[in-house]
């Protein structure tokens, strides 16, 4: 497992190093879908520079990286890379992003790292193993009240279509909580639950690298991951919720009620 978790370490603050040395340059920016999913030549970089590191030193395993297509033999084992998770806030100098990296086993995460280069917080977590902040044990917060919570969420990218739906889940979630904040990097916003910053997340239309890492640490961190009708989390599926375990039932209870209204 050692060798996993050093792996992708090395990858993340590598990456991290070419997101702080560009972030506050000029970008080419790109748009790939419904006019507000941008790309950047930086998340392009960043992406070859985690694949090819991770391929040299794994050449039998698969990989599953954002910006490139799906490589490697067919293996077990299986990398998820977000190479810069916050490409909104990366194009317009907002400093909130991260670079996010797992592995899998037969379907199951094994390793989780997201490394924030500007506050140089690297989030880490292996099965089993317990997750950890720059190496200091981290653990989900303790409230235990849904009206004394501060959720996190973000808007999928066809949000310009389905944008009352989405205000919605994000109504609700605002009128029975201290708080709802939308920050841009799903990795973050799980690594945030995971260590009690805040405690419970919740989008809609997740990628795999999205999740991936996040979700492992949130569960190695204590709390408890699924969809928004309890069953468990799916890397591929459609819903991402996350919380400290406390609240996860009455949040459970304001997303079916959501469902059914719908
Ligand atoms: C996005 C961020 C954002 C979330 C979007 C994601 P990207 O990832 O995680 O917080 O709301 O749904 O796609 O495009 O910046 O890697
Ligand atoms: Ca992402
Ligand atoms: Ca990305």
């Amino acid at each position: 497992m050692q060798v996993f978790i050093t792996a992708a370490h090395d990858a993340a603050l590598q990456a991290g190093v070419l997101l702080k040395e560009n972030w506050l340059k000029t970008k080419q920016v790109e748009i790939k879908t419904d006019m507000v999913d941008l790309v950047t030549n930086v998340d392009k970089a960043a992406d070859g520079l985690i694949t090819d590191m991770l391929r040299s030193r794994f050449p039998t395993h698969k990989i599953i990286a954002e910006e490139s297509a799906r490589s490697g033999p067919d293996s077990p084992y299986c990398w998820y890379i977000d190479p810069l998770d916050g490409t909104t806030n990366f194009a317009h100098t907002y400093p909130h992003f991260a670079v996010s990296i797992a592995l899998a086993y037969e379907s199951k995460i094994i390793v989780g790292v997201v490394h924030d280069p500007l506050r140089n917080e690297t989030f880490c977590a292996s099965r089993n193993g317990g997750a950890y902040l720059n190496g200091n044990p981290i653990h989900v917060s303790s409230a235990a009240q849904l009206d004394q919570s501060l959720l996190l969420t973000g808007f999928p990218y066809d949000r310009r279509r389905r944008s009352a739906f989405y205000l919605g889940y994000y109504e609700a979630f605002m009128l029975r909580t201290h708080g709802v904040r939308r920050s841009g990097s799903a990795a973050l916003d799980l690594c945030y639950v995971a260590c009690g910053r805040a405690d419970g997340f919740w989008e809609w239309r997740l990628h795999p690298w999205d999740t991936a890492a996040g979700s492992l640490l949130v569960e190695e961190a204590g709390g408890r991951t699924s969809d928004f009708s309890g069953v468990s989390f799916d890397l591929h599926g459609e819903q991402t919720l996350a919380s400290n375990g406390h609240i996860h039932q009455a949040v459970l209870e304001i997303l079916q009620q959501l469902a059914s209204d719908m």
